[in-house]
């Protein structure tokens, strides 16, 4: 969904290192900051997937704080991973990637801090022309900001070049010359052979004592080379993430971006300030979604769909169906004319086939529902492979776990199911049998039978405890 794929890569010699070492404190939180989701995908998730249609190489990622965790959120890319054990700070972490940086032969690196996930392949793509261009060693891209909050202030020398990158703990309006609101991104492009001179020259003499990558533009300018910051204006995609309310402000941002891509390409959104799209979900013109409602993973919704408000969908297919409100679809298949809920549970492996339905309190889990059949309210149906046209009383229930192992249950076409029953699984229900109401069923039910598993009812006459009416003529 996320529209900025590029039909060509950059040329080789442009590598991509990603920082994601830092612990994120400003979150308050145990997860490592490049976890913390934007909709249902890790920031990194985002950076990693924009970085893999843009460069040749595999983008380089600095880890150390849960780097384990941050790893394994990984899967699916080809990322080359580097541990910075002790996070010193982010020009540390460039310099703990430097062996691996050489060992490639990269002429240029681009360098993106890992918590500025929407950054697009485009700004990469002008920072490194402008660089190239401009014959600069660091190129940078700058954002004007309307308060520079907690970012590096850039300032420039007379000719428009960068003199340094002051972070906001060290700036001093007065001795820096006057209050700037030109911020670092984050999103640098170095000359690869002379930062080589510059990289191991970097001190911790800052308030945060850290190593700052930013010391690295003082120390080219000392050195006689050139910097360059590339002015991005207000660009919101390339504010940076530290805090909660920074993480829902990007979130908010993608959220709004996709919802109006898909209205754009002819979906209809109904309260679509309430509707979250995970950025691999495919929608196609002529589906209707009502929101709130929330979509993920590789969800895919053609059109004569539709989805109404309180519904939440992961990783499903909906070819033509309707889900009525409050589901909860997961790694399942709803076919064409098919209609779910109000109220259904879907868990994965369920498909339900052409013209079926799922009414309302109605569980299944890794079952087939063949076409037309209908279970239409109060039932469990798990591990159940279902024929055409069957029909399934209220309070109907699969027991297909024995406390030790699963079981499947088979109900052929045509069957119909009283309501109450409880199927023990493994169990068979062939063609055209029908279950009395009240079964417990533990053996096969052959074709076109009948099948009772339950005590006769008896009656006894004036045996009811009730008094109201005891003394009174049966009135005929
Ligand atoms: C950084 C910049 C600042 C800029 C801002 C833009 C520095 C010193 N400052 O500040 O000029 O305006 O980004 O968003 O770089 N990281 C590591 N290893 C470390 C420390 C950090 O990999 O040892 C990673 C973090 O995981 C993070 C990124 O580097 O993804 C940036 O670090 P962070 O601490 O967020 O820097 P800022 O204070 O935001
Ligand atoms: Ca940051």
């Amino acid at each position: 969904m996320i529209s900025d794929i590029q039909t060509s890569r950059l040329p080789a010699d442009a590598g991509v290192l990603v920082l994601a070492a830092g612990k994120g404190t400003r979150m308050h939180s145990p997860l490592p900051k490049v976890l913390q989701k934007l909709l249902d995908k890790p920031m990194l998730w985002y950076l990693l997937y924009m970085l893999s249609s843009t460069f040749n190489s595999r983008p380089m990622v600095v880890t150390g704080h849960g780097r384990s965790l941050v790893e394994q959120s990984c899967v699916g890319f080809d990322a080359d991973f580097i541990f910075q054990e002790q996070q010193l700070g982010t020009g540390h972490a460039l310099q703990v990637a430097w062996n691996k940086v050489l060992q490639h032969g990269f002429s240029w690196l681009v360098v993106i801090n890992g918590d500025t996930p929407l950054a697009q392949s485009q700004q990469i793509r002008t920072l490194l022309e402008y660089t190239r261009e401009n014959n600069a060693d660091i190129g940078l891209v700058s954002l004007t900001l309307e308060d520079p909050a907690s970012y590096g202030r850039v300032l420039r020398f007379a000719d428009n070049s960068v003199k340094a990158v002051i972070e906001a703990k060290d700036y001093n309006s007065e001795l820096d010359g006057g209050d700037t609101r030109e911020i670092n991104s984050g999103l640098y492009v170095f000359k690869v052979s002379t930062l080589g001179k510059i990289l191991f020259e970097l001190d911790s003499d800052n308030k945060q004592q850290e190593l700052y990558i930013t010391q690295l533009i003082s120390l080219a300018q000392k050195s006689g080379m050139r910097v360059d910051a590339l002015n991005a204006g207000t660009c919101p995609e390339l504010m940076g993430i530290n805090t909660p309310r920074e993480l829902l402000g990007q979130e908010e941002y993608i959220r709004g971006f996709i919802v109006d891509e898909f209205i754009e390409q002819g979906v209809i959104i109904r309260s679509p300030g309430m509707v979250r799209i995970g950025p691999e979900v495919i929608i196609e013109p002529g589906a209707e979604i009502c929101g709130p409602v929330e979509i993920y993973g590789q969800s895919r919704i053609t059109s004569r769909s539709s989805i109404a408000s309180n519904c939440y969908i992961e990783d499903s297919f909906i070819d033509g169906g309707q889900v009525f409100c409050f589901s909860h679809i997961e790694k399942s298949v709803i076919g064409p004319d098919t209609k779910v809920g109000p109220y259904a549970r879907l868990r994965p492996g369920t498909e339900m086939q052409g013209g079926s339905r799922a009414g309302n309190f109605v569980e299944i889990k890794n079952s087939q529902v063949g076409a037309g059949s209908k279970i239409n309210h109060l039932s469990y149906i798990g591990d159940t492979t279902m024929g055409e046209g069957v029909n399934v009383g209220a309070g109907t229930i699969t027991c297909n776990y024995d406390g030790r192992l699963k079981h499947r249950t088979t109900v052929e076409d045509g069957v119909f199911i009283g309501s109450n029953t409880a199927l023990v699984a493994p169990v068979l229900l062939q063609r055209g049998s029908m279950i009395a109401a009240g079964s417990t069923i533990t053996r096969d039910v052959l074709q076109n039978s009948l099948g009772i598993g339950r005590s006769r009812q008896k009656n006894l006459e004036g045996r009811s405890p009730l008094k109201k009416f005891k003394n009174q003529e049966k009135s005929d």
